[in-house]
């Protein structure tokens, strides 16, 4: 409920002009436009929020503060002795990630027939794919192509996609519509069996398939009721906390970490699949975040140290419309489709400022300028913020849309009294996707030989910037290809003797180069959590 007279001020402006607003159609920026707007106040373009990293296959480059200080970190097996010689579990794909793509590579992974077993430091499901909301894309109508969905994400991420990777996401994407749907997936359909599809930022057809605004939730209940009904082992609350290799310098297993009691496992696997997500919860220039708590770029930082290069680690997602009231859901995601759906961004004395369905960079980059430059943002106990004009959802669709399309939206909001179909909404960008991860090859191989990778943890399948829906497809798409390939990889693997030299060859080259910094990582949890070391 807003209780401040300034906020409710505010809040009168918009209501004042909304009935002009809702009939105008912002003009989009050009190129120009947007390239002064993110260099100027997109946070990717903070100079002082990035350290050059010193060590590793990515010296030299910059990345965030506090990325740098986990890749190039201290193991949390400094220092301690490790049996491998005796490995407590031994499988042909080791899967590191409860999430989506973890889950979609290890139903793979076992359709081939492979031995597998799930490691996820929290629960399977505890991920940002739960959290997903507005929905997927996939050009699968007949006004629309493969090849358009490929120009919207290739120019919607700066040109700077790995052409193979986003030529496979967009080409596979009708395909993992079908196969979610026939695992059990509830998307959004019309009477006569066709699925609804909307806008998101940067589209040009409307592409997205959901499930309401759980899209995210109804998907990865699928899946994990598919590896769990295939009787895969999972290992819940048990994180990877450094990768195995052989005596070839193939990667050959991890070393887990009880998350409860300390104790260590060794498991050794013919492949093996990072699908380890992002990193919110690192809280990049003290945002928020609409992630999981267990987003702490762990895959990365793995990754890192036995040697695989990484792809665009300085270039990280702030979603445009994070909750900025009230303080219980300060960060938490407000999906793009409320303005698919046709909420405006207003700003403080009900000016519509911009387009609402910019790419999300130019967005929050435009909110960060209404706020911080041209003074034009709402004071709130956080900071500052816009409004999102939930009403004109009802106003441009008739009544009850709000409740029919976003109910969890509706529902967030009113358990604080505030009524989204009557009330506009205060949002402010929030941390939310980690565009930049470990490289790969469109099989899904990292730079070492049996590590593959899926989902947030790989880097440049989107460029510097993704589109909704495109983490909920490449999620599907490369979880699923990781899950095949290392499969079939798995069948000509011969195992050689198990070691982790390289991380005390990562160590070795920390103390030449005088790093100051020793913290300890993977991190695992963020700060405001406790766990047993
Ligand atoms: O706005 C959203 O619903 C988020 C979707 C996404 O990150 O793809």
């Amino acid at each position: 409920m807003y209780q401040d007279q300034h906020i409710l001020d505010s809040m009168r402006l918009v209501e004042a002009a909304r009935a002009e607003n809702v009939k105008l159609n912002p003009r989009r920026m050009t190129a120009e436009e947007k390239e002064q707007l993110l260099a100027a106040f997109h946070p990717d373009f903070r100079q002082d929020q990035f350290s050059k990293l010193e060590i590793g296959p990515n010296a030299g480059e910059k990345v965030p503060h506090e990325l740098a200080a986990l890749l190039q970190g201290k193991s949390r097996l400094a220092g301690k002795n490790v049996d491998l010689s005796n490995p407590d579990y031994d499988v042909d794909v080791l899967v590191i990630g409860g999430g989506g793509a973890g889950a979609s590579a290890a139903v793979e992974a076992d359709e081939a027939g492979a031995k597998i077993m799930v490691v996820t430091k929290l629960r399977m499901g505890d991920a940002n794919t739960m959290m997903a909301e507005g929905g997927i894309q996939a050009a699968d109508k007949p006004n629309d192509s493969p090849a358009q969905h490929f120009l919207d994400a290739y120019g919607g991420g700066h040109f700077a996609a790995q052409k193979d990777l986003l030529y496979k996401l967009v080409t596979e994407a009708p395909e993992a519509i079908q196969w979610l749907s026939n695992l059990g997936v509830e998307f959004d359909k019309m009477p006569d069996g066709t699925m609804v599809t909307t806008h998101g930022g940067g589209t040009s057809r409307k592409r997205m398939h959901a499930a309401k605004d759980y899209s995210g939730a109804e998907i990865m209940r699928t899946l994990r009721d598919e590896v769990l009904n295939r009787n895969i082992p999972v290992l819940d609350y048990t994180a990877a906390i450094e990768l195995i290799k052989d005596d070839q310098g193939h990667c050959a297993g991890a070393v887990l970490m009880n998350m409860e009691n300390g104790e260590l496992y060794v498991a050794k696997a013919k492949t093996v699949i990072l699908a380890t997500g992002g990193a919110g919860r690192l809280h990049y220039q003290g945002f928020p975040t609409s992630n999981h708590y267990g987003a702490t770029a762990d895959g990365l930082v793995l990754a890192y140290r036995a040697g695989a290069r990484l792809l665009y680690p300085d270039t990280l997602q702030y979603h445009p419309t994070g909750a900025a009231f009230p303080a219980q859901i300060f960060g938490a995601l407000v999906t793009e489709k409320v303005r698919s759906l046709g909420a405006m961004l207003i700003n403080a004395k009900g000016e519509a400022f911009m387009n609402p369905l910019e790419t999300r960079d130019v967005s929050a980059a435009s909110i960060i300028r209404e706020c911080s430059q041209r003074g034009n943002g709402v004071k709130t106990p956080a900071g500052e913020a816009v409004w999102l004009d939930t009403p004109m959802i009802e106003i441009k669709g008739g009544e009850g849309t709000i409740e029919k399309r976003i109910p969890a939206m509706m529902r967030m909001f009113g358990k604080y009294g505030i009524d989204i179909r009557k009330e506009p909404i205060l949002i402010y960008p929030t941390l939310h996707y980690q565009n930049g991860g470990i490289k790969i090859s469109d099989d899904g191989q990292s730079d070492i030989e049996n590590l593959f990778v899926a989902g947030e943890a790989v880097g440049g399948i989107h460029g510097r910037n993704r589109l909704m829906g495109n983490s909920l497809l490449d999620i599907i798409v490369f979880g699923r290809n990781a899950g095949r390939n290392a499969a079939a990889k798995a069948k000509s693997v011969t195992v050689g003797a198990l070691n982790i030299d390289h991380v005390a060859e990562f160590e070795a080259i920390r103390q030449g180069a005088k790093l100051e910094d020793d913290t300890v990582s993977p991190k695992l949890l963020p700060n405001y959590t406790r766990i047993k070391e």
